[in-house]
């Protein structure tokens, strides 16, 4: 019998690969940029699964163009690149590599955290360009991280992991969500249920880990920007459109707020002109957050599995819209 046909949208790791490879036909997209979208379209015509990446947009055109698709399976946690209705109607399973990058995530929000109050960037940059004169008392002053309050929006997975994080610096916790954690562990990780206004006026740091959902678009914007200390340092290591870059820059430059340190922007990338890229209180780094060899290994086996299942027409353990399995 002939083999199913796969789509990988772009390069992830062998190991990952070779697993398709076992099971399926498979062409991979080997540049380092996302297929252009009519080429997209071409290389999906007769798939029955494709691999796609948060970059790939995964809408209702693709999936007519493709009729012959099965099983969508992102290699990411996210997945507002692929439209859900579309595919759930049309019965094609989606899967997603929860859980594996949680903690992988967390480590690079409280590194940007650090790295924002410390001003590493700054004073490696001073280094490189000969700007290291001499010891002063007043050179790249910056908060202390320690004891200070930090502020968590969102206390998903990512979230909690960031309070966990936060026990070895003392930092007690404010933070706000749709839905409360349980008692036990607010008092495990010294946290308090607050509501937004209140974490946002009291926090030092605030790390940002909600969904981007249309409730959570630019959930900061002028108005909660203003709310914050003057000293604040604000993380985002979710998406880039939950906090408004306008408004940011604004409160960045006018120092109504201490520092940024970005993992995600809107857009993605981000313009080489953006004005954010002008300011020394802003840090950001290229979407990397989950980028640990032993996550990204684990998140394109996972994506495979997820895959494979679909093609074999099993249930994938790690599916976005398991009721397509009801009918
Ligand atoms: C995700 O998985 O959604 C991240 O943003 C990339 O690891």
């Amino acid at each position: 019998m002939a083999k199913p046909k796969v789509f990988v949208a772009r390069q992830i790791f062998q190991e990952a690969l070779d697993m398709i490879a076992a099971e399926a036909e498979v062409e991979v997209w080997p540049d380092e940029l996302p297929p252009p979208r009519d080429v997209l379209l071409q290389k999906v015509a007769d798939v029955d699964g494709l691999l796609s990446l948060l970059t790939d947009k995964v809408d209702g055109g693709l999936m007519d163009a493709a009729p012959k698709l099965r099983v969508i399976s992102q290699i990411a946690v996210g997945y507002e690149n692929i439209d859900m209705k579309e595919a759930t109607r049309r019965g094609i399973p989606v899967g997603y590599t929860p859980g594996v990058l949680t903690r992988t995530t967390a480590d690079m929000a409280f590194a940007l955290l650090m790295a924002a109050a410390r001003r590493l960037v700054e004073g490696a940059e001073a280094v490189k360009a000969g700007k290291w004169k001499t010891w002063h008392p007043l050179h790249f002053l910056g908060p202390d991280i320690h004891g200070a309050t930090l502020g968590i929006l969102g206390m998903g997975r990512i979230g909690l992991e960031m309070a966990k994080r936060a026990q070895g610096f003392e930092m007690p916790i404010l933070y706000n969500d749709v839905i409360r954690r349980p008692k036990e562990e607010e008092e495990q990780y010294h946290m308090r249920f607050e509501s937004l206004d209140t974490v946002l006026k009291e926090s030092d740091f605030i790390s940002v880990h909600v969904n981007l959902t249309p409730d959570t678009y630019h959930l900061i914007s002028d108005q909660e920007l203003d709310l914050m200390k003057p000293t604040v340092v604000l993380v985002n290591a979710a998406r880039g459109p939950v906090i408004d870059p306008k408004a940011l820059y604004r409160a960045l430059k006018n120092k109504s707020i201490g520092a940024a340190a970005l993992d995600v922007t809107e857009p993605e990338p981000i313009a080489i002109d953006d004005p954010l890229l002008t300011l020394d209180n802003c840090i950001i780094v290229p979407h990397i957050a989950s980028a640990s060899v032993a996550t990204r290994l684990r998140m394109s086996t996972m994506a495979a599995e997820n895959l494979i299942a679909g093609l074999r027409g099993e249930k994938m353990v790690n599916c976005v819209n398991p009721e397509v399995y009801q009918r």
